[in-house]
C-alpha cells in the first residue's frame, strides 16, 4: 500500500535482455505485456511500477564486440538507445530502464556478493565444469545432452566449452529443502504451475549443486571488489537488477520500501529455473521477502524454431509497427496465444486477425454505429426512451455491465488473450444486435424513433466501454473512438465510469472519422512485407488427375440442359464477407459492396437496392461467383457475382434475398 495515496502498490518486471544485438519481436512480446499490466492495474486504481532493462555483461557480450572491434560499453551503448527507442515506438511506458553497467547497480551488486561471503554462503574453491556461453550457463557433464554425437547445451543445443577456473561457489545445497518447502506451500509463486513441478522434480528433488558464481578468464562484468581477479557470475548481476533499481542497500530504498516485494516477474520460459531456484535463494539468503509470482510465459516461434538473434531467424517489429501501427501489433501478440502457450509468428495470421478482429469487429461497430447517429439523429447523441425491447436490450446490457469484471478476472491471471476475447464477446454481441434491431427499418418508421433512440444509445454505450477496456492493451486506439463518440469528459473513461451502463449523456455529438483499421489486401500487404510470391506451379500428381477427369468426362454422355463435371469445377464459389456496402449515386438499383475474400478484397456490384437496405448487409457472410470475368458497370469495375435467390408473388412481383453462408465460415471459404 501507498502510504501518500492510499493505492494499493503492483511491481512489475521484464527479464533485463542481453543486448547482443536488437531487440526482436520476441523481447517485444514479454515487454508489451508488461506495459499492458501496468495500464490495466493503474486503470483499475493501483500505483503501480515498471521496471525492463538490460543485462550488459558476460562473455557473449564481451565477444561480440570483439568481433565488431569497439569496446563493449560502446557496444551496448548503441543497442541499449535502438531498444529504448523500439519501446517508444511501441508506446511501452516504462518507470525505470536499468542498465547492469549502471553504477548504482554495480556497487551494490559488489555488496550483496561481499555479503554473501561474509556471511559463508560464499565459498573459494576450483571449478571444472561445461559452460556455455549464449546461455551463460553452467552445467554438470550428466546434464548435458547428445546431439549429433557432441554433447551440447540442454538449453539451446550449442557446444559448450570445459572450464578450470578458481572460483567463487555459493551454497545452494543448504537451501534446497527449504526452496522445495516453499514452493510446495505457494502455489502460485510458480505459474504455470506446470513450471513448479518442473523445477521440483527436474533440478531440486535430483539435488542442488553449488554454483559456481564468479569467472576468471574474461574481464567484462562486475569486479568482486575483495577479490578483483574474478567478475561476477551474470546472472547473480542480473538477478539483483530487480532490487538495485529499487535503491536497494543504499540510504534512498524508499521504492524498496513501498513496492517490494514484487508481484510478478514475467518471464519466457527458458529462464524460469534461474528465477525460481537461484533468485529465491539469493532473496533468502539476504533477508528479503520473494517476489509473489514468477510467470513464465511461451514463446514466439518462427517455423518450429525459438526465434534468436543468434540463430537469425528472427522478426523484428519496426516494418510492421510502420505500415499498421503500434497498436494492431500489440493487439495480436496478447490476442493470438493464450499467455504461457508457445505460438507461430506469421506475417499472414497477423493480417487476417487485423481484417478480422481490428478492421470487421471493432471498426465497423464504430463506423456504424457513429454514422447511424449521425443519420438518424443529426449526429447528437439521444436520450433514453422507454421505448425498451427486453428480449434484446437485457441480455446486452447484463453482458456489457458485466465486462469490466469478466476482464479483470482473466488479467488477475494473466490470461491476456482471454480478457480480449471477452471484450470482443460483447463488439460481436452489438454486432448482431444491429441485425437483430434493424435500425434502418426503425429509422424508416416516425412513431420508432424511441426505440431507435434507445437502440443507438445501447450501441454508443457498449462502444464506449469497449474502448475503456481495450486501453491498457492498445493505448492509442481509445482515443481515436472517444473523438468519434464526442466524448471529451475525461470522467467518461475512467474504470468507475464502467460502474454502471447509461452514463453517455444525451447531446453530445458525435462526429464520423477515418476508419480506426482500414481493411487491408492480405495478398498485398504480405508482398509489401515479403516480397513477391511465387506462383505454385500444379503438382504433377494435380496434373494427371486434371487428365484423367478429362478422359473419363468425355466418354460420359452429357444430357441435354447440363453441364459436365469438369465445367462445374471451373466455377469459384467463395464465401464472401461484407466490409462495407452503400448505393451507387444515380442509380436505383445497384449496391456496391466491399467484400474481404480472406487474403484479397473484391468490389462487386449487384442490382438488389429494391431488396436489401446496404446497412443490413455489412457484417454478412454472402456467396460469390469469384471467378466471372470483371466487368465495368456506371465506371466502377465490378469483379464477381453475388449469388441470391428470387420468389416470383402472387401479384407477379419479386422478392429477393442475397444467399448467405453460416456466419462461423471464415471470409474465403471455398464453396463446392
Ligand atoms: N539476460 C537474460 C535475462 C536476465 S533477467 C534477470 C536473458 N536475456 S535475453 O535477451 O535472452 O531475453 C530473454 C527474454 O526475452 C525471454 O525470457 C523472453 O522474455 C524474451 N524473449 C526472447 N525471445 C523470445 C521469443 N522468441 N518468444 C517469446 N519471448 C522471447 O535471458
Amino acid at each position: 500500500m501507498c502510504n501518500q495515496c492510499n493505492k494499493k502498490t503492483y511491481y512489475i518486471t521484464t527479464p533485463i535482455y542481453y543486448p547482443s544485438g536488437n531487440m526482436h519481436i520476441g523481447h517485444t512480446y514479454t515487454t508489451v505485456a508488461a506495459d499492458t499490466m501496468t495500464r490495466f492495474k493503474r486503470l483499475t486504481g493501483y500505483d503501480a511500477y515498471f521496471l525492463t532493462g538490460t543485462d550488459e555483461h558476460g562473455q557473449k557480450i564481451e565477444q561480440k564486440a570483439a568481433e565488431a572491434g569497439v569496446s563493449p560499453k560502446e557496444y551496448v551503448d548503441k543497442i541499449v538507445a535502438n531498444t529504448k527507442d523500439l519501446w517508444k515506438l511501441m508506446n511501452i511506458e516504462y518507470d525505470d530502464f536499468i542498465r547492469t553497467t549502471d553504477e548504482r547497480h554495480e556497487k551494490i551488486v559488489q555488496k550483496i556478493f561481499k555479503q554473501f561471503f561474509d556471511q559463508g554462503d560464499i565459498y573459494k574453491a576450483s571449478y571444472e565444469g561445461q559452460y556455455c556461453t549464449p546461455c551463460e550457463s553452467f552445467w554438470t557433464a550428466s546434464q548435458l545432452v547428445e546431439k549429433d554425437g557432441v554433447k551440447v547445451c540442454p538449453d539451446c543445443g550449442r557446444p559448450t566449452q570445459l572450464v578450470t577456473e578458481e572460483s567463487y561457489f555459493f551454497r545452494m545445497s543448504k537451501y534446497q529443502d527449504w526452496l522445495i518447502e516453499y514452493i510446495e506451500s505457494h502455489p502460485d509463486f510458480i505459474q504455470p504451475a506446470s513450471r513448479a513441478n518442473e523445477m521440483i522434480n527436474n533440478f531440486l528433488k535430483p539435488g542442488l549443486q553449488d554454483l559456481c558464481v564468479s569467472r576468471t578468464s574474461f574481464k567484462w562484468g562486475v569486479q568482486v571488489d575483495f577479490d578483483p581477479k574474478h567478475v561476477v557470475y551474470v546472472w547473480i548481476d542480473a538477478l539483483s537488477n530487480y532490487i538495485t533499481a529499487l535503491g536497494y542497500g543504499t540510504d534512498h530504498d524508499e521504492l524498496m520500501q513501498k513496492y517490494w516485494p514484487a508481484n510478478v516477474h514475467l518471464v519466457g520460459k527458458e529462464i524460469v529455473r534461474f528465477h525460481t531456484i537461484y533468485w529465491p535463494i539469493m532473496l533468502h539468503a539476504l533477508g528479503l521477502p520473494l517476489p509473489k509470482q514468477v510467470f513464465a510465459h511461451g514463446w514466439l516461434l518462427f517455423g518450429n524454431d525459438k526465434m534468436s538473434k543468434s540463430k537469425g531467424n528472427v522478426v523484428y517489429p519496426q516494418p510492421i509497427v510502420n505500415r499498421y501501427g503500434a497498436d494492431a501489433l500489440r493487439y495480436y501478440l496478447l490476442r493470438e496465444m493464450p499467455f504461457g502457450a508457445d505460438g507461430n509468428y506469421t506475417n499472414e495470421a497477423f493480417l487476417t486477425r487485423m481484417n478480422a478482429d481490428l478492421a470487421n469487429d471493432l471498426g465497423n461497430l464504430v463506423s456504424r454505429t457513429v454514422a447511424m447517429i449521425e443519420k438518424y439523429f443529426d449526429g447528437v447523441i439521444p436520450a433514453w426512451t422507454d421505448a425498451v425491447d427486453d428480449t434484446v436490450d437485457a441480455p446486452l446490457k447484463e453482458h456489457c455491465a458485466a465486462l469490466p469484471k469478466l476482464v479483470e478476472a482473466q488479467m488477475d491471471k494473466l490470461q491476456y488473450s482471454q480478457a480480449l476475447a471477452e471484450i470482443w464477446k460483447v463488439i460481436g454481441e452489438c454486432n448482431k444486435y444491429i441485425d437483430l434491431t434493424q435500425p434502418w427499418v426503425l429509422g424508416k418508421d416516425e412513431s420508432k424513433k424511441d426505440r431507435l433512440a434507445n437502440v443507438m444509445l445501447m450501441l454508443a454505450e457498449c462502444v464506449r466501454f469497449a474502448a475503456v477496456l481495450i486501453a491498457p492493451f492498445m493505448p492509442h486506439t481509445p482515443e481515436r473512438i472517444f473523438e468519434q463518440l464526442g466524448v471529451n469528459d475525461e470522467d467518461l473513461k475512467t474504470w468507475e465510469s464502467l460502474a454502471s451502463f447509461g452514463q453517455l449523456p444525451a447531446g453530445t455529438k458525435v462526429k464520423k472519422g477515418e476508419a480506426l483499421f482500414p481493411r487491408i489486401d492480405i495478398k498485398k500487404e504480405l508482398e509489401a512485407l515479403e516480397g513477391p510470391k511465387e506462383e505454385k506451379k500444379p503438382e504433377k500428381a494435380e496434373k494427371k488427375q486434371e487428365k484423367k477427369q478429362e478422359k473419363k468426362e468425355k466418354k460420359v454422355e452429357i444430357p441435354e440442359g447440363c453441364i459436365a463435371f469438369g465445367d462445374f469445377e471451373k466455377i469459384q464459389l467463395r464465401v464472401a464477407k461484407v466490409c462495407a456496402c452503400e448505393k451507387v449515386e444515380k442509380s436505383d438499383k445497384l449496391l456496391k459492396f466491399d467484400l474481404d475474400l480472406g487474403t484479397e478484397h473484391r468490389t462487386v456490384l449487384s442490382g438488389i437496392a429494391k431488396f436489401h437496405n446496404p446497412e443490413e448487409l455489412v457484417g454478412k457472410n454472402l456467396i460469390l461467383l469469384a471467378n466471372l470475368a470483371p466487368r465495368k458497370i456506371m465506371g466502377i469495375e465490378s469483379q464477381g457475382m453475388l449469388l441470391s435467390a428470387v420468389k416470383v408473388n402472387e401479384d407477379g412481383s419479386e422478392t429477393l434475398r442475397l444467399l448467405t453462408a453460416d456466419s462461423i465460415m471464415p471470409a474465403g471459404a471455398e464453396i463446392g
